[in-house]
């Protein structure tokens, strides 16, 4: 079936490409900086993406991509791949363990968000392989992930990351300094399409973050959705750039409220 396929797909560019960063990471080296000097790009970024590019124009050379590092290809089947090569970079560089490979297979055009999920597969530093496709359920290591009880705000163990703009970055901090007090404890462990995926798994009870791009959230939103969470944006619609709040479907309007509460409707308006 199709979107099945397309999940075969995700599950084997995302393990190939993960070999590929895995093997690499002690010759890693920055060769280029972003949106500011510590928003950085290493040759393996380039690298893991070339491969997932290429691999894509082998086996569905109609679809188009949206890569972190490289230029849109406009597809003709109506299938985007959308794809971070290393999520979590930061982390890749200094050795530590969060970093991941994260593909999914949309349709509709992803940079307008007007799209729709249809596999994704997210490969991490641990050879771990969370996986999703739409209606058929989220699953890790081949084992399907049951849904969760819920925990109340004050038991949550959150998650949350950073942009990389110094300005951006302080506006954040007053948030999580107000969300810190307010749950069981705060984790930034650095690589958003694993921290959606430990959501799912259970490792998380939630998570938020602003300023996310598509390639950061594609594959895991779906994976965390399909595991039974909720994964929106501050209006209860799809997530996008402004935010993403991931949580059990019985805390997820407490927990935005206490964002709100917290200043994190808008708290980039006065930059
Ligand atoms: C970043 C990571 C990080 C998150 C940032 C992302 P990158 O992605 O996911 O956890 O806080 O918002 O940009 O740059 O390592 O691909
Ligand atoms: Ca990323
Ligand atoms: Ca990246």
């Amino acid at each position: 079936m199709y979107p099945l396929d397309l999940l075969d797909t995700a599950r084997a560019l995302a393990r190939e490409a993960g070999a590929l960063i895995i093997e690499g990471r002690r010759t890693a080296e920055i060769t280029g900086t972003k949106s500011s000097g510590v928003d950085i790009v290493t040759q393996m970024d380039v690298e893991s993406e070339s491969l997932l590019r290429r691999r894509i124009a082998e086996l569905r050379p109609d679809d188009g991509i949206l890569g972190e590092e490289g230029d849109d290809v406009i597809g003709t089947s109506g299938i985007t791949w959308v794809l971070d090569p290393i999520d979590g970079t930061v982390n890749y560089l200094y050795g530590l363990p969060s970093f991941a490979v994260s593909v999914a297979a949309v349709s509709g055009p992803p940079r307008t968000r007007e799209w729709t999920p249809l596999a994704g597969a997210v490969f991490d530093s641990t050879g771990r392989l969370w996986s999703a496709t739409t209606g058929h359920g989220a699953w890790l290591d081949g084992v399907r992930i049951e849904p969760r009880e819920p925990v109340p705000l004050a038991n949550t163990l959150l998650g949350t990351g950073f942009q990389y703009v110094a300005e951006r970055r302080a506006a954040q901090g007053r948030i999580v300094a107000a969300m810190l007090p307010r749950v069981r404890d705060i984790r930034r462990l650095g690589a958003a399409a694993v921290d959606l995926c430990l959501v799912a798994s259970g490792n998380l009870d939630a998570y938020y973050e602003h300023g996310l791009n598509a390639w950061d959230l594609a594959a895991g939103a779906l994976i965390a959705t399909e595991a039974g969470i909720r994964v929106a944006g501050i209006d209860g619609g799809m997530p996008d750039e402004h935010l993403t709040i991931a949580a059990h479907p019985a805390l997820w309007d407490q927990l935005r409220d206490a964002l709100v509460s917290a200043g994190a409707d808008h708290p980039f308006d006065a930059l």
